[in-house]
């Protein structure tokens, strides 16, 4: 018995495969296997012996059994690491080491603008920049004959010869956004509006196209207090620092009344810009409280809600926070730019996280 345990645990040690193993457990505990013989034997036997023999040899195939089992594990696994090694593929790309995109510098400020005025309760709402004229000019209270229809260098949209329907522009203000979120919400509301707008205009602080954030807020009882708490409490939060000099100049929109213009005190000398200190002033934004005939186009009515709208210029105030003097070279794409003044992928602004490490 000491020999046929030895002859059959060492061939199981030795299987290379599965089929060889099923061989050996076929030769050794199948039915007609070698312990089967033995088994037979017993019926020979005196009782006495018997008795030993009968043990011995059902733990003989236990034994077998056990080893059969564990190599069978054992061959299943090395079968599996041997697939996974020779199916392996690759499927990443090569990383680029040298060539890594940045975040434009107008798209980390509208993130910081957005995360600080999400934090006073604003929402974002957006409008086309293809709009018509109603929503561009009418309904925020400038007639076909009003003076700041010229002075807005209007791009028209091309219109076929006998087309007759109301003509489109390129929006001059990010302002036809109040009428269409006051069409969509109603009152009370408090929104932003980030985007792109068009004035035929070009020099070092004028490009084509900009960019403005509208705000509007509308409820029973807004005031001026109000715009001029949240107007203070942004640039504290967007420029990082306690005291910032802002001067709120009484100036004249078609859709506001009374209207205030923001300049925020900054100096050029040298050819760099800084904000907060020097003699020059430069104007950020245009304000005051919805004209009543813009809170009526826009469906609300002016007897019962009131509420402040300003426009902002975004690339205005990157500008004046990351020091480029040259409005123009946002939009050159000159990749040595890009990568001076860029932000890195991951680094979004959060006002508890800081706006712009
Ligand atoms: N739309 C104005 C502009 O582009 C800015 C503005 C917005 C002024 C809202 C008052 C209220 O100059």
């Amino acid at each position: 018995m000491d020999d046929l345990k030895a002859k059959y645990l060492t061939q199981i040690a030795d299987a290379a495969d599965e089929t060889s193993l099923e061989d050996i457990r076929i030769a050794a505990v199948g039915k007609k296997g070698e312990v089967a013989l033995k088994m037979r034997e017993l019926g020979k036997m005196t009782p006495e012996e018997r008795q030993v023999a009968g043990p011995a040899l059902n733990a003989l195939k236990d034994e077998i059994n056990s080893a059969l089992a564990a190599k069978k594990a054992a061959l299943a696994d090395a079968a599996l690491d041997e697939r996974l090694r020779s199916e392996w593929l690759d499927v990443t790309l090569p990383t680029r080491t040298q060539r890594r995109g940045t975040i434009h510098p107008i798209s980390q400020v509208t993130e910081e603008v957005t995360a600080i005025f999400a934090e006073m309760g604003f929402s974002v709402a957006e409008g086309p920049r293809i709009d018509t004229d109603w929503y561009n000019f009418d309904a925020l209270n400038i007639p076909g004959h009003h003076p700041a229809r010229a002075e807005m260098d209007t791009f028209y949209m091309h219109r076929a010869p006998g087309d007759n329907r109301p003509p489109h522009v390129l929006r001059t203000h990010t302002s036809p956004v109040q009428i269409r979120s006051m069409e969509a919400t109603g009152a009370p509301t408090r929104i932003i509006c980030p985007g792109g707008v068009y004035r035929a205009d070009y020099d070092q602080t004028h490009t084509p196209m900009f960019h403005q954030v509208e705000g509007l807020a509308i409820d029973k009882d807004i005031s001026m207090a109000n715009l001029k708490w949240v107007l203070e409490e942004f640039v504290k939060s967007y420029f990082e620092v306690d005291g910032v000099d802002l001067r709120f100049r009484a100036s004249h929109f078609p859709f506001t009344e009374p209207s205030a213009e923001v300049d925020i005190r900054c100096s050029w000398e040298g050819g760099t810009l800084k904000v907060g200190e020097g003699d020059d002033w430069l104007e950020i934004l245009g304000s005051g409280m919805v004209h009543p005939k813009v809170l009526e186009a826009g469906g609300i009515d002016p007897n019962e809600w009131q509420g402040f709208a300003f426009g902002m210029g975004i690339d205005r105030i990157a500008m004046l926070k990351y020091g480029v003097p040259d409005l123009r070279a946002f939009f050159d794409s000159d990749l040595r730019w890009l990568r001076h003044y860029g932000f890195a992928a991951l680094d979004v602004p959060t006002l508890h996280g800081g706006l712009s490490r």
